[in-house]
Protein backbone atom coordinates (compact mmCIF):
# COMPACT_ATOMS: atom_id res chain seq x y z
CA UNK A 1 0.00 0.00 0.00
CA UNK A 2 1.51 3.69 -0.95
CA UNK A 3 2.60 5.34 1.95
CA UNK A 4 1.05 8.94 2.66
CA UNK A 5 3.82 10.18 5.46
CA UNK A 6 7.61 9.79 5.41
CA UNK A 7 9.78 9.37 8.50
CA UNK A 8 11.21 12.84 9.66
CA UNK A 9 14.33 13.34 12.03
CA UNK A 10 15.64 16.45 13.04
CA UNK A 11 18.92 17.09 14.12
CA UNK A 12 19.40 20.36 16.49
CA UNK A 13 22.07 21.79 19.09
CA UNK A 14 20.35 24.97 20.54
CA UNK A 15 17.24 26.56 21.07
CA UNK A 16 15.51 25.11 18.54
CA UNK A 17 12.93 27.43 17.10
CA UNK A 18 13.33 26.21 13.64
CA UNK A 19 11.93 22.91 15.24
CA UNK A 20 9.42 24.86 16.74
CA UNK A 21 8.42 26.09 13.51
CA UNK A 22 8.40 22.56 11.74
CA UNK A 23 6.15 21.38 14.75
CA UNK A 24 3.32 24.11 14.35
CA UNK A 25 3.87 23.20 10.67
CA UNK A 26 2.57 19.73 10.79
CA UNK A 27 0.26 20.60 13.46
CA UNK A 28 -1.17 23.15 11.10
CA UNK A 29 -1.14 21.13 7.86
CA UNK A 30 1.68 23.05 5.88
CA UNK A 31 3.68 19.67 6.17
CA UNK A 32 1.72 16.83 5.80
CA UNK A 33 3.91 14.56 3.89
CA UNK A 34 5.98 14.24 6.60
CA UNK A 35 5.73 13.28 10.34
CA UNK A 36 8.52 14.39 13.03
CA UNK A 37 9.65 11.32 14.67
CA UNK A 38 12.70 11.56 16.52
CA UNK A 39 14.93 14.70 17.75
CA UNK A 40 18.57 14.44 18.01
CA UNK A 41 20.70 16.56 19.72
CA UNK A 42 24.53 16.92 20.24
CA UNK A 43 23.98 18.98 23.32
CA UNK A 44 21.97 17.17 26.20
CA UNK A 45 21.02 20.56 27.57
CA UNK A 46 19.52 22.08 24.26
CA UNK A 47 16.07 23.59 24.67
CA UNK A 48 15.16 21.99 21.56
CA UNK A 49 14.30 18.94 23.38
CA UNK A 50 12.12 20.49 25.80
CA UNK A 51 10.45 21.45 22.90
CA UNK A 52 10.63 18.00 21.51
CA UNK A 53 9.50 16.85 24.56
CA UNK A 54 6.54 19.15 24.75
CA UNK A 55 5.11 17.57 21.42
CA UNK A 56 5.61 14.50 22.21
CA UNK A 57 8.38 13.33 19.89
CA UNK A 58 11.38 10.91 20.88
CA UNK A 59 14.23 12.36 21.72
CA UNK A 60 18.02 11.18 21.92
CA UNK A 61 20.96 13.03 22.91
CA UNK A 62 24.04 11.93 20.76
CA UNK A 63 27.60 13.68 22.22
CA UNK A 64 30.52 14.38 19.74
CA UNK A 65 32.60 15.06 22.77
CA UNK A 66 32.21 11.53 24.33
CA UNK A 67 31.83 9.86 21.34
CA UNK A 68 34.19 11.62 18.68
CA UNK A 69 33.13 12.38 15.24
CA UNK A 70 33.08 8.14 14.22
CA UNK A 71 31.00 7.15 16.98
CA UNK A 72 28.63 10.33 16.84
CA UNK A 73 27.83 9.33 13.45
CA UNK A 74 27.56 5.84 13.78
CA UNK A 75 24.81 6.30 16.54
CA UNK A 76 22.95 8.47 14.70
CA UNK A 77 22.89 6.16 11.86
CA UNK A 78 21.91 3.78 14.24
CA UNK A 79 19.18 5.86 15.24
CA UNK A 80 18.09 6.61 11.79
CA UNK A 81 17.77 2.83 11.20
CA UNK A 82 15.77 1.69 14.00
CA UNK A 83 13.35 5.03 14.12
CA UNK A 84 12.89 4.13 10.25
CA UNK A 85 14.07 7.21 9.02
CA UNK A 86 13.41 9.17 5.72
CA UNK A 87 14.77 12.50 5.82
CA UNK A 88 16.88 14.28 8.05
CA UNK A 89 16.74 18.13 8.54
CA UNK A 90 19.46 19.91 10.10
CA UNK A 91 18.00 22.69 12.44
CA UNK A 92 20.49 24.52 13.96
CA UNK A 93 22.89 21.24 14.37
CA UNK A 94 26.32 22.61 14.81
CA UNK A 95 28.48 19.99 13.75
CA UNK A 96 29.70 19.24 10.56
CA UNK A 97 28.79 15.47 9.07
CA UNK A 98 31.25 13.79 6.80
CA UNK A 99 31.41 12.43 3.57
CA UNK A 100 30.84 8.81 4.47
CA UNK A 101 27.97 10.39 6.46
CA UNK A 102 26.10 12.56 3.66
CA UNK A 103 26.58 9.62 0.66
CA UNK A 104 24.08 7.74 2.55
CA UNK A 105 21.57 10.10 2.75
CA UNK A 106 22.02 11.90 -1.02
CA UNK A 107 19.29 13.66 -1.23
CA UNK A 108 17.74 13.03 2.03
CA UNK A 109 19.25 15.77 4.35
CA UNK A 110 18.69 19.40 4.53
CA UNK A 111 19.99 22.43 5.92
CA UNK A 112 18.85 25.77 6.55
CA UNK A 113 21.36 28.49 6.69
CA UNK A 114 20.43 32.23 7.70
CA UNK A 115 22.17 33.89 3.83
CA UNK A 116 21.37 33.89 0.64
CA UNK A 117 23.78 31.34 -0.67
CA UNK A 118 26.52 31.66 -1.89
CA UNK A 119 26.60 34.47 0.02
CA UNK A 120 28.56 34.34 3.51
CA UNK A 121 28.25 30.81 3.52
CA UNK A 122 30.45 27.82 3.58
CA UNK A 123 33.09 26.63 6.37
CA UNK A 124 32.87 29.28 9.64
CA UNK A 125 29.91 31.36 8.77
CA UNK A 126 27.38 29.66 11.34
CA UNK A 127 25.31 32.05 14.12
CA UNK A 128 25.70 35.23 14.11
CA UNK A 129 28.94 35.23 12.02
CA UNK A 130 26.59 34.93 8.89
CA UNK A 131 25.06 37.81 9.94
CA UNK A 132 27.90 40.43 10.76
CA UNK A 133 29.38 39.58 7.99
CA UNK A 134 26.42 40.57 5.70
CA UNK A 135 26.35 44.00 7.97
CA UNK A 136 30.37 43.99 7.57
CA UNK A 137 29.62 43.88 3.80
CA UNK A 138 27.26 46.39 3.60
CA UNK A 139 24.50 44.02 1.31
CA UNK A 140 21.06 45.96 1.68
CA UNK A 141 19.35 42.40 1.23
CA UNK A 142 20.30 38.94 2.76
CA UNK A 143 17.83 36.33 3.59
CA UNK A 144 17.61 32.65 3.99
CA UNK A 145 18.45 29.18 2.14
CA UNK A 146 17.08 25.65 2.48
CA UNK A 147 19.00 23.44 0.40
CA UNK A 148 20.09 19.76 0.02
CA UNK A 149 23.79 18.61 2.06
CA UNK A 150 26.56 17.17 0.74
CA UNK A 151 29.94 16.91 1.53
CA UNK A 152 30.59 20.37 0.92
CA UNK A 153 29.42 23.14 3.62
CA UNK A 154 26.60 24.59 2.48
CA UNK A 155 27.36 23.62 -1.25
CA UNK A 156 24.27 21.05 -2.07
CA UNK A 157 21.52 22.06 -4.07
CA UNK A 158 19.30 24.76 -3.16
CA UNK A 159 15.94 23.78 -2.47
CA UNK A 160 13.94 27.50 -1.63
CA UNK A 161 15.55 31.27 -0.59
CA UNK A 162 13.53 33.83 0.77
CA UNK A 163 15.22 37.50 0.60
CA UNK A 164 14.67 40.02 3.20
CA UNK A 165 15.56 43.43 3.64
CA UNK A 166 18.02 45.02 5.77
CA UNK A 167 17.10 47.79 7.48
CA UNK A 168 19.67 50.91 8.35
CA UNK A 169 21.02 50.38 12.08
CA UNK A 170 20.56 46.97 12.13
CA UNK A 171 22.46 44.77 14.32
CA UNK A 172 23.90 41.19 14.13
CA UNK A 173 21.41 39.87 17.05
CA UNK A 174 18.59 41.97 15.23
CA UNK A 175 18.73 41.03 11.96
CA UNK A 176 19.46 36.98 12.91
CA UNK A 177 16.06 37.94 14.43
CA UNK A 178 14.73 39.38 11.46
CA UNK A 179 16.23 36.69 9.24
CA UNK A 180 14.71 33.55 10.90
CA UNK A 181 11.14 35.38 11.72
CA UNK A 182 10.81 36.13 8.17
CA UNK A 183 12.51 33.50 6.34
CA UNK A 184 14.01 30.40 8.03
CA UNK A 185 10.63 29.44 9.71
CA UNK A 186 8.89 30.12 6.87
CA UNK A 187 10.73 28.38 4.21
CA UNK A 188 11.96 25.04 6.04
CA UNK A 189 8.53 23.60 6.93
CA UNK A 190 7.75 24.78 3.02
CA UNK A 191 11.06 22.73 1.93
CA UNK A 192 10.51 19.90 4.24
CA UNK A 193 7.07 19.80 2.86
CA UNK A 194 7.98 19.57 -0.92
CA UNK A 195 10.70 17.44 -0.28
CA UNK A 196 8.55 14.82 1.54
CA UNK A 197 5.63 14.85 -0.76
CA UNK A 198 8.26 13.87 -4.36
CA UNK A 199 9.71 11.13 -2.13
CA UNK A 200 6.42 10.00 -1.83
CA UNK A 201 5.52 10.35 -4.86
CA UNK A 202 8.29 8.75 -6.03
CA UNK A 203 7.39 5.81 -4.44
CA UNK A 204 10.90 5.22 -2.92
C1 LIG B 1 19.45 29.35 12.78
O1 LIG B 1 19.84 30.66 12.50
C2 LIG B 1 19.86 28.46 11.63
O2 LIG B 1 19.80 29.07 10.40
C3 LIG B 1 21.26 28.15 11.97
O3 LIG B 1 21.28 28.03 13.38
C4 LIG B 1 20.21 28.77 13.95
C5 LIG B 1 19.40 27.82 14.79
O4 LIG B 1 18.45 28.40 15.60
N1 LIG B 1 21.74 27.03 11.21
P1 LIG B 1 17.36 27.52 16.36
O5 LIG B 1 18.07 26.52 17.25
O6 LIG B 1 16.51 26.83 15.32
O7 LIG B 1 16.55 28.48 17.18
Amino acid sequence: MPRNCVNVAVLVSGGGTNLQALIDAENSGIIKSGKIKLVISNKADAYALERAKKASIKTAVVSKSELGQNGMEEKITDLLTENKIDIIVLAGFMCILTADFTKKYDKRIINVHPSLIPSFCGEGFYGLRVHEAALKKGVKVTGATVHFVNEIPDGGEIILQKAVTIPENSTPESLQKRVMKLAEWKILPRALELVSNNILKEGK
